[in-house]
């Protein structure tokens, strides 16, 4: 089987376009490759969240990929920190990366404005980078947002097989067809937990998902025959919820031009809520059990270790580095 490694930031309450954009894709993919799934907790240190807040949160990041499906038995699910090979490697690879290919990334772009900005916002693609090559993952499934990233860790990768010969194996991206889930109350955004109202936290109560999808823009350009882009937004998540015959139903009626989007948004919410029901429960019942967590994270800590401090020592000695 193909290897496969996938990062998620522990940075707070995950929303719906977290799941269809990205966690959805990476239980669907546990049957198909060997995966390694893990919470790229160094990477918020950028942000400095207060201590006790990251710890907290990335034990719930652990808890709700459990409740969502991420099984560990079926792939190896760790946190980044576990491993200190991760931080290790970064640095080495710290001197196979340009400035110059750091300050062109469209996210350092975006967020470097902000004012006394560490360093380790320029950075952080080469511990993305680290993470994935450390494992030689071939495959690794990422919002569009990443994509970028991605052809840096391409590039780190053959930046040092030319210096130090053939070491790393060059990862692919692998992205999934709802990559971009629009903010609800906004679709020419992305649903971001920086923007209040335009989403669905996976946490959310029954009032909250029903006022949030009831209130979402359906708007069209009444000069236009396409299906505008709230609606579209809609189209993609009741895909990501529903059974395929329902979205069918649905899709079948706008063709028509007998939908009514009232109609949609109460099918929306009733099969969001029956995803989300079962699913907070799991994930309260797993925070309610720390010593289940902590085995889970011990677990896969104890699998992933051998294969980065492996491929570490292969680094070091291909570098010229004592062993
Ligand atoms: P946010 O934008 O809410 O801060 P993150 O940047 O922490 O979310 O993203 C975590 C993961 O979820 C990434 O893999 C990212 O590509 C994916 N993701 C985030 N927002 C969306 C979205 N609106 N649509 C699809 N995928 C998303
Ligand atoms: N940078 C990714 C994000 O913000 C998270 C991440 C860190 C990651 N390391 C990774 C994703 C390695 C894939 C592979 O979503």
């Amino acid at each position: 089987m193909k290897r496969l490694v996938s990062g998620i930031q522990p940075s707070g309450t995950l929303h719906i376009g977290n799941y269809l954009g990205a966690i959805k894709q990476w239980v669907e993919l546990q049957n198909d490759y060997d995966c390694y799934y893990f919470i790229a907790d160094e990477h918020v240190i950028d942000t400095k969240p207060r201590p006790v807040d990251l710890r907290e949160r990335t034990l719930e990041t652990v808890a709700m990929l459990v409740a969502l499906g991420v099984d560990p038995k079926n792939c190896v699910l760790f946190v980044q920190s576990q491993i200190p090979e991760h931080g290790e490697l970064a640095w080495l690879l710290l001197s196979f990366t340009t400035l110059g290919q750091l300050t062109r990334m469209t996210q350092f772009k975006e967020k470097s404005d902000r004012h006394g900005q560490s360093v380790g916002l320029l950075g952080y693609p080469v511990l993305m980078a680290t993470d994935i090559l450390l494992y030689d993952a071939e495959i690794v499934p990422v919002g569009e947002d990443q994509v970028q990233h991605l052809e840096l860790a391409r590039e780190i990768a053959r930046s040092f097989n030319a210096h130090a010969g053939q070491t790393f194996t060059e990862p692919k991206p692998l992205l999934t067809k709802a990559a971009r889930i629009m903010a609800l109350n906004d679709p020419k955004r992305k649903m971001s937990k920086s923007v209040p109202g335009s989403a669905i936290g996976l946490l959310d109560d029954e009032a909250t998902v029903t006022a949030t999808i009831r209130k979402a823009v359906t708007d069209s350009d009444p000069n236009s025959n396409k299906m505008s882009p709230g609606v579209e937004n809609l189209f993609t998540i009741l895909e990501g919820f529903s059974t395929p015959e329902t979205a069918t139903q649905f899709g079948d009626k706008y063709k028509d031009g007998q939908l009514k989007y009232s109609e949609l948004k109460e099918q929306l919410i009733e099969d969001i809520l029956a995803f989300l029901g079962p699913v907070q429960k799991t994930y309260k019942s797993l925070l309610a059990r720390p010593d289940q967590l902590e085995r889970i994270i011990k677990e896969g800590t104890a699998k992933a270790r051998p294969i980065a401090s492996a491929k570490l020592a292969i680094v070091k000695k291909n570098l010229g580095l004592l062993s």
